[in-house]
């Protein structure tokens, strides 16, 4: 299915992985909303997408956010979530709360994305839900993530039943160079840290936002995928 005069709200689309989506849509001819907390960040990416974008803030911790976005918005076809930061830490040392504030945003933030947006989408959309490759293979530190992916991998199934015809789908991708990562590591450190994962990746390299935004293009435009996870992580998963 082409995207062309599509709508398709990415929220998380002023940065990174959803950036990329929101100009890769757009490029085959989607029209393109994207939403995200910070409107100068919004104002950045809608500059880099071109003029036939409009944007919206939003925030995925907060329902009366989410909800005021889809008055908004009105009909659409397809909606991807990227959006909050990941919380990494031991099991023992993060406390209780913070994984609560962690699924708030990762979990809580994408479901009530899908019921708010559920209301206005069209029969013959999508939803891609973003996940990540430690729900498989988690490294130390990554429990409540691995937790938060398995819940959204799961809801996406459930999601693929219920709101059916329309399709609901996962991106799962491995480590990308975003700015999450960006501003996360010294550049040393940074550097070191792709050099070893290229290693250890049956790919051979790390990924780039346009790797992942090539994938959700693919689970928005195939009719016939729904209910599913696709992996692009170079390998990370099978490993
Ligand atoms: N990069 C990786 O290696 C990798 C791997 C697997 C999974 N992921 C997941 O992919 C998602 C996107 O990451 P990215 O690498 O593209 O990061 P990014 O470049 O930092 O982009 C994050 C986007 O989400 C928005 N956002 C953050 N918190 C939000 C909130 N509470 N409500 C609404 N929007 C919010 C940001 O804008 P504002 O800050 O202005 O809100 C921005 O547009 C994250 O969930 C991350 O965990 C990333």
């Amino acid at each position: 299915m082409s995207l062309k005069n599509k709508r398709v709200v990415i929220i998380g689309g002023s940065s990174g992985i959803g950036l990329a989506t929101a100009k890769m849509a757009a490029a085959e001819g989607a029209k393109v909303i994207i939403a995200g907390r910070t409107e100068s960040k919004l104002k950045a990416a809608m500059a880099e997408i071109g003029n036939d974008v409009d944007t919206y803030t939003v925030d995925l911790t907060e329902e009366a956010s989410i909800k005021a976005l889809f008055e908004q918005v009105g009909s659409f076809d397809h909606l991807v979530i990227t959006g909050p930061a990941p919380q990494f830490g031991h099991f023992l040392e993060l406390n209780i709360e913070q994984v609560h504030q962690e699924f708030e945003g990762k979990f809580w933030g994408q479901y009530r994305a899908a019921w708010y947006g559920a209301k206005s989408i069209s029969q013959s959309g999508s939803i891609v839900f973003m996940s990540g490759a430690y729900r498989a293979r988690p490294v130390p530190g990554a429990s409540s993530l691995a937790a938060v992916q398995a819940g959204i991998e799961g809801l996406a199934r459930g999601l693929a039943i219920d709101l059916s015809p329309v399709r609901v789908n996962v991106i799962s991708p491995g480590l990308t160079d975003t700015p999450i990562i960006q501003s996360a590591f010294a550049d040393d450190a940074r550097l070191k840290l792709y050099e070893e994962q290229a290693n250890m990746l049956p790919a051979k390299r790390i990924g780039t936002p346009e790797d992942i935004a090539q994938s959700i293009l693919y689970l928005l435009s195939n009719r016939y995928v729904t209910g599913s996870t696709l992996f692009p992580d170079g390998g990370y998963t099978m490993r």
